[in-house]
């Protein structure tokens, strides 16, 4: 299986013009302040954080849904931040996302079997009958069965519903699949089965996937790399065994620690994430977890860290480079 890099992200920026009225000048909300990542088919990026923190902002940069206000998207090495025409029609077929509510994204008045030909019949050549063919094959793939292809969407529960989605997403075969939270609005038994079904889809198709998640739990068996981000950017971001078994931004830290572990003997400071996260309108100067940080010092509230080399992964902090986790005995 060759393991090529279907999506790189280079310093991904975005931001929004809110508050904009009559009178009001508006302000610039900054929902993505530099997020680069490298992506290789077969393998999962999984992107974690906090509400707010710019994740679905990402996915709709690496879908071509929305564009960058700055940064360099490469999409199957070919730059889609400057491509149009006929090269950005064939991009956007490599790349497809799942939301977290198949309820919004499924169109009510159309059968499964309508909603899974319909890119088909957009995109491609293909006759009526091989449409109906291609829909019935990949509804057997994903677990659904043949009497499901007349019915609507309204009648499935919320699991089978997010097959019917992914099903959608895989129709014209993309190299990427973007899950923007595909399981956070499921019950955990169900989440497991979706899970499941991805690796499997994933393994078919030589699936590339960037995972979105607010929960560190549903990556942690799944993911290949992890990137942490905190108000548009990334705080820690490496391979998923190194974030997980030695975290070392103290967010990292204080989002691991909220989530349960399976070994109640590991050992590790146990940090509790308090405050709330600030506007992404007027981030804190210096580093943008300092004013949640016990460990911030004058300088995290002045300069603000860059993604450094740490013990096999990118970390963003002051205090690490430092070490002064570390003369804490932390
Ligand atoms: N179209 C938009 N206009 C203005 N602000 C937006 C828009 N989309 C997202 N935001 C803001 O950008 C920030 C990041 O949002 P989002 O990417 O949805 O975060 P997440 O998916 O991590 O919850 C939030 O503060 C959100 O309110
Ligand atoms: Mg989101």
């Amino acid at each position: 299986m060759t393991t090529n890099t279907v999506a790189e992200g280079v310093d991904l920026m975005r931001q929004y013009r809110v508050g904009q009225g009559i009178l009001a000048a508006g302000a610039d909300l900054k929902a993505l302040r530099g997020a680069s990542f490298s992506l290789r088919s077969g393998r999962t990026l999984a992107v974690v954080g906090e509400s707010g923190c710019g994740k679905s902002t990402l996915a709709r940069l690496v879908t071509l849904i929305e564009r960058p206000t700055s940064g360099r998207l490469l999409l199957d090495g070919v730059d889609a931040t400057a491509a149009s025409g006929a090269v950005l029609k064939s991009l956007r077929r490599t790349v497809q996302i799942v939301f977290q509510d198949p309820y919004g994204s499924l169109n009510p008045r159309r059968k499964v079997g309508a909603i899974l030909e319909e890119p088909l019949a957009i995109n491609t050549r293909l006759s009526r009958a091989d449409r109906a063919a291609a829909a019935r094959d990949m509804m057997a793939r994903v677990g659904l069965r043949p009497e499901h292809y007349d019915r609507y969407p309204h009648m499935f529960s919320g699991g089978q519903r997010q097959r019917i989605a992914i099903a959608r997403a895989l129709m014209l075969r993309p190299k990427l699949v973007v899950l923007d939270e595909p399981v956070s609005a499921l019950d955990v038994s169900i989440q497991a089965q979706v899970l499941n079904l991805l690796v499997d889809l994933q393994e078919e198709y030589d699936l590339a996937y960037l995972f979105i998640s607010h929960d560190l739990s549903v990556v942690r068996h799944f993911a290949d790399e992890v990137m942490v981000m905190y108000l548009g950017r990334a705080v820690e971001q490496g391979p998923r065994d190194a974030i997980f078994d030695a975290p070392q931004h103290p967010y990292t830290r204080a989002l691991l620690s909220s989530t349960p572990v399976a070994d109640p003997t590991r050992r590790g400071e146990k940090i509790k994430l308090t405050g709330e996260l600030p506007s992404p309108i007027a981030p804190p100067p210096g580093c943008a977890f300092n004013p949640r940080c016990r460990y911030a010092n004058d300088r995290c509230r002045i300069e603000q860290p860059e993604l450094d080399l740490s013990a096999g992964r990118l970390v963003a902090c002051h205090a690490v480079a430092e070490g002064r986790l570390e003369a804490q005995g932390i």
